[in-house]
């Protein structure tokens, strides 16, 4: 099982989605938006993956007040620096508590 965590929005590039994590991804935006709590969205389906079979799942992970040190809006200078030095096309910033941040990923290949 690969197991992962993506975003709309990614810090590091290799978390980036692709197109089924994308179409969930805003799929919890939408439920989201329709009044769903954050912390139960979750969605998972059988699914081809590269020509392969594959059971998919993905949860929600909402922003929590102590995100917002690294993915807030106000960030601390010395943190600030060391991200733009560490992850120069960060766009994992400007969160506000209750947000989704982003979400689990899991995949299986189904025998
Ligand atoms: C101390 C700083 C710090 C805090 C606090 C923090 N993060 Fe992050 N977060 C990072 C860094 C750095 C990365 C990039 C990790 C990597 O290279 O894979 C990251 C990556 C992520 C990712 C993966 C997608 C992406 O952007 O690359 C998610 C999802 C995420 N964080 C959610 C959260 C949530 C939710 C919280 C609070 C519960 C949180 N983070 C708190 C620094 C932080």
């Amino acid at each position: 099982m690969t197991v992962g965590r993506t975003s709309l929005k990614v810090r590091n590039s290799t978390n980036a989605a692709d197109d089924w994590e994308l179409a969930v991804l805003k799929q919890f935006d939408a439920r989201k938006a329709q009044g769903e709590p954050a912390d139960k969205l979750e969605f998972f389906e059988v699914t081809d993956h590269g020509g392969q079979k594959t059971f998919r799942y993905m949860k929600a992970i909402p922003t929590g007040a102590l995100c917002l040190n690294c993915h807030g809006e106000n960030l601390k200078p010395e943190v600030d620096a060391k991200l733009k030095e560490l992850y120069p096309n960060d766009q994992a910033r400007g969160f506000k508590e209750g947000d989704l941040r982003g979400a689990f990923t899991l995949a299986k290949p189904a025998s």
